[in-house]
């Protein structure tokens, strides 16, 4: 199938990670033509535009939509944010894409699945979604490259943004558990260099883990080098996080997923080091510290 080099990134506008929007600057950044779509015209919509992609707007859940928005395009980046709908648009995505003929579909997938099987599967909805989603694009004969981060460093700005600004601490239910969380900014360097130069990476799982595996404790201390003031680690109970997380109206699904990813850290199940990083960009993934000083502002500030 020919490649005229038009290139769709799906859920390029950004939420938490915004994978889609920064592989959509740095695909425009190495000169390659983009299809950036989003869900509504807005800012975000108005500033990729800005930029150079092509804006096109669409329902990851309407196969009419897929089927507009994927026409012309060879390579694709399939992600979107954690929702209940996630394995309905994956199979939708797959269902277009072998009509259509790509040469190319990266799947944001996470890294938990790489530990999944059917007799250990975990109560996270969005895991279960994307373990039966690299499954599900794996029989479709698609040339798929799968992405598996693990947890993402912007995590900490709906996580741990407020209580790190305004009384230095970390709450979090991950007990001794250590973990390793990566940029959505390095995740986006390996969606890149693969969509940018595909054939070598076809077939592969890219594991993507942060510089160092360790406990809370030593998180809060890169937190507390970076902002220069101390930072803790506070560890509370599941419950309380659970009812927390209620009271701020974060939806069920969402929910669901971060509770489980608390157990998950607690019972050790996120120590885990992978160079997928490095492997696919030469370059190695950035460190807690490095993440908070160049965020230092969403963190209340660096004391001088
Ligand atoms: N967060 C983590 O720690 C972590 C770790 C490993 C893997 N992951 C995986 O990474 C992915 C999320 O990536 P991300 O953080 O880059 O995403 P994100 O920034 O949170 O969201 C990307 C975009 O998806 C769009 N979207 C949602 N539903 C849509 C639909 N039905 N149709 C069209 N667009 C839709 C949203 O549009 P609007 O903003 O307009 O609503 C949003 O801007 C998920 O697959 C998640 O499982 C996350």
């Amino acid at each position: 199938m020919a490649d005229n080099g038009l290139i769709l990134v799906t859920g390029a506008a950004g939420q938490l990670g915004a994978v889609g929007r920064t592989v959509t600057g740095l695909l425009l950044d190495r000169g390659l033509l983009v299809r950036a779509m989003v869900r509504r015209e807005d800012d975000r919509a108005a500033a990729l535009r800005a930029a150079g992609a092509e804006v096109v707007v669409g329902d990851l859940l309407e196969p009419a939509d897929v089927s507009r928005v994927l026409s012309g395009c060879r390579r694709v980046y399939f992600g979107m944010s954690v929702s209940a709908g996630y394995l309905e648009a994956t199979v939708t995505m797959a269902a277009v894409a072998r009509e259509v003929g790509v040469n190319a579909l990266v799947n944001m997938s996470q890294m938990t699945v790489s530990q999944m099987s059917i007799q250990h599967t975990t109560p996270s909805r969005q895991q279960r979604q994307h373990w039966l989603s690299d499954q599900a694009l794996a029989w479709s004969s698609l040339p798929v490259v799968t992405i598996r981060p693990t947890m993402f460093l912007e995590s900490f700005f709906p996580l741990a943004g407020s209580t790190v600004r305004d009384r230095g601490r970390i709450a979090l239910p991950f007990g001794r558990g250590k973990t390793s969380p990566v940029a959505a900014a390095d995740v986006a360097r390996v969606v890149t260099a693969v969509l940018a130069d595909p054939g070598p990476h076809l077939g592969r799982i890219y594991e993507l883990t942060g510089a160092r595996s360790q406990d809370m404790h030593a998180v809060a201390r890169e937190f507390s080098d970076a902002l220069n003031r101390e930072v803790t680690y506070a560890d509370i109970s599941p419950e309380e996080w659970e009812q927390e997380l209620k009271r701020a109206g974060v939806p069920e699904h969402l929910t669901g997923h971060l509770v489980t990813m608390g157990a998950l850290h607690r019972a050790g199940q996120y120590d885990r080091l992978a160079d997928g990083v490095e492997r696919v960009t030469g370059r190695p993934a950035m460190s807690v510290r490095e993440f908070v000083s160049l965020y230092a502002d969403e963190f209340g500030g660096r004391r001088s």
